[in-house]
């Protein structure tokens, strides 16, 4: 479970976060969606222990991100991003790097190499130098290292940047199964996205939450506005949220 309770981030006169609040259950999927300079990176930054917030705080499985940062990092796995990958390395040097970093060791950390290797689709590139994997596997690899110590809370940001459609299917089936287990909290600005995947959506524009709920409780809140054309999908819900509000009388 994560309590991000009103969240606030200047960036010197800039005001990245206007204190958003929101929670993700256990073993739910939340879909942080906004546009470009939403905020969204902040406030992943902000969870994951990597930036220290101007005000407010979260909690993660109770444990607070200020008061014990480093027992977060450890109940996290994390996707930046951009992977931070180390490209003179190969991919399992790497992965057991990471693992052994995270505390990971023996028959425990083969067997967690195994699992995402077949999970993330890394065979293909297991033993190839970083620097020469293309940017899709580096994605997979990215996210093979934020799972490799079975963390029960994972943070992605952007998870299918820089795949293909058919690599995006598996991204998105992998996500949905590890939500058996983990709560997982995604940002992206594609629409589709959320839509396959998360079972509730926070939307964010400016550094504030404009809404949140499942796409049914947002399309709930629009059509309560006036908005009555049939067939709502999430972008015109998503239009309709971020749109100026209109004066009363148009449609
Ligand atoms: N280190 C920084 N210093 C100053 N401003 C920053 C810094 N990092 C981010 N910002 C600004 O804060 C705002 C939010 O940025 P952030 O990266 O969190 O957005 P985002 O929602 O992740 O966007 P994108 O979809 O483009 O990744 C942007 O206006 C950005 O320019
Ligand atoms: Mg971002």
């Amino acid at each position: 479970m994560i309590d991000v309770q009103k969240l606030t981030m200047h960036y010197g006169n800039f005001v990245a976060l206007k204190g958003i609040s929101f929670q993700a259950r256990e073993k739910e999927i939340v879909g942080l969606l906004g546009p470009n300079g939403a905020g969204k990176t902040t406030a992943m930054r902000i969870l994951t222990t990597y930036l220290y917030p101007t005000a407010g705080t979260a909690k993660v499985n109770g444990i607070d991100i200020i008061e014990k940062p480093v027992e977060v990092r450890k109940l996290m796995g994390y996707l930046p991003e951009t992977a931070p990958l180390y490209p003179d390395m190969q991919t399992e040097e790497y992965l057991r790097f990471v693992g052994h970093a995270r505390g990971v060791t023996g028959h425990t950390l083969i067997e967690r190499l195994r699992w995402v290797r077949e999970a993330c689709g890394l065979e293909g590139v297991w033993r190839h130098t970083i620097s020469e994997i293309s940017k899709g596997y580096r994605q997979r690899l990215g996210l093979a290292q934020a799972l490799i110590h079975d963390p029960k809370v994972l943070i992605l940001d952007e998870p299918t940047s820089g795949l293909d459609p058919l690599q995006i299917i598996g991204i998105r089936d992998l996500i949905k199964e590890l939500a058996k287990e983990k709560t997982i909290i995604f940002s992206t600005h594609i629409l589709s996205e959320v839509e396959a995947i998360a079972d509730r959506i926070v939307i964010i524009n400016e550094g504030e939450i404009v809404s949140q709920g499942t796409q049914k409780e947002l399309e709930d809140e629009v059509r309560a506005k006036g908005e009555n054309k049939p067939d709502l999908d999430l972008e015109d819900i998503f239009i309709s949220l971020l749109k100026p509000k209109k004066k009363k009388g148009k449609a």
